[in-house]
């Protein structure tokens, strides 16, 4: 029996952890396919699930309305694999749409945009809010080292696209040591060019193939002197955004997501859902707990809602707490990143 309770003013009780991190912002992958090969997410030879072990639209509808309306959540965020992939996305976004008078104030995506340019209108018809895409290098050769052999015409094609459509865009960038840190600064006049913020994201131990080290670590400080090579650097008050940010002289805004050297993990205030409905409590949560099967098998919301409530209660400290190498059995492409 699914009971779906009636709009209220009074939203409801928060979900917390045991360390009193109240969560609000939920993740949720759509598919672990992806159309791009990136090194530090995608395993080699990456086994896809079955669509069938996938959450369905309506299976999505419903644990969306259980994370709003019963506990508290408030920012959703669609990401994969490329979530694109998924051609009932604008579907899956309308629905969500129902869940506004429930609490729910932004429905983001995350994307490749590789495939955005022929379907950001529909996107904004269907309601989405806002966009975070990768955007790793401005080199064509970098960008196709760090997408699996890509190309970023299309890319750039769906930035402008998702722009023209009236969709705000966030740029996200992986560095590496050794790879892109000579791009920092052309994806900074890139963005600057563009009036889009940017954000560098340290490479983090989830790669999925075990390359990840240390020291291929860009952190924030050696990003920050790499822009101090051009730019007046001045920093600005922290958000609730995993990202530090800085405004350069040029006008824009960029910021860095320093999770290796500088982790936010005491303000974590997400969950993530697999694109087969196993709940992880942390980005680094060395399992999940499956939603899907105790749905499929007939649970009520009630029962759901108690599972996600213990699950939750239970998350680690985070990466803070047991810093490394992470050698959880999927990799980010099935968590979303
Ligand atoms: P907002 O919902 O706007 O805060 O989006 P976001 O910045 O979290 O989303 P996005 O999908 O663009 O992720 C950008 C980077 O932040 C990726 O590398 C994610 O892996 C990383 N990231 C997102 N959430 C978390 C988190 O809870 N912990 C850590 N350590 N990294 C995260
Ligand atoms: N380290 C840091 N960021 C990563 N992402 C994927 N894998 C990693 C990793 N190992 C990022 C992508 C995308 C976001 C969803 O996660 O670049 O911007
Ligand atoms: Fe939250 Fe875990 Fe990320 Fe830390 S590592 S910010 S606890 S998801």
């Amino acid at each position: 029996m699914t009971l779906l309770p009636r709009p209220t003013a009074s939203p409801p009780a928060p979900i917390a952890d045991r360390f009193g991190r109240i969560k609000r912002k939920l993740r949720i992958s759509l598919t672990d396919r992806c159309n791009f090969r990136c090194p530090y997410c995608m395993p080699e030879s990456p086994e896809f699930m079955d669509r069938a072990d996938r959450l369905s639209r309506a299976e999505l509808s419903r644990i969306l309305m259980l994370f709003v309306a019963e506990l508290g959540v408030n920012r959703l965020r669609l990401t994969g694999g490329e979530p694109l992939l998924r051609r009932d996305l604008e579907g899956i976004i309308s629905d969500a749409q129902a869940l506004r008078p429930f609490g729910l104030e932004r429905i983001s995506l995350t994307s490749n945009a590789a495939l955005l340019e022929k379907r950001a209108g529909a996107l904004k018809a269907a309601g989405v809010d806002d966009l975070n895409i990768s955007l790793d290098a401005m080199d064509p050769a970098i960008f196709g080292t760090l997408s699996g052999g890509r190309s970023i015409k299309p890319v750039l094609a769906g930035i402008e696209a998702a722009r023209d459509a009236g969709i705000p865009v966030k740029l996200n960038a992986v560095i590496i040591r050794g790879i892109n840190e000579g791009e920092i600064l052309p994806l900074a006049r890139y963005a600057a060019a563009a009036r889009l913020p940017l954000r560098y994201i340290e490479f983090m131990p989830l790669d999925g193939r075990g390359e990840w080290t240390r020291d291929r670590v860009v952190p924030q400080a050696d990003i920050l002197e790499h822009l101090r090579a051009e730019f007046a650097v001045t920093a600005l008050p922290r958000s609730n955004d995993p990202a530090a940010y800085y405004e350069l002289d040029d006008g824009n805004e960029v910021g860095i997501i320093a999770t290796v050297s500088n982790p936010f993990c005491a303000s974590c205030d997400r969950l993530r859902i697999t694109a087969d409905g196993s709940l992880y409590p942390c980005l680094f949560s060395k399992h999940g707990i499956s939603l899907r099967d105790p749905m499929r098998a007939g649970a009520d919301d009630a029962a759901l809602a108690q599972l996600i409530r213990t699950t939750v209660w239970n998350k680690d400290a985070g990466y803070a707490a047991n810093p490394g190498y992470s050698d959880r059995p999927i990799a980010m492409n099935s968590l979303g990143g």
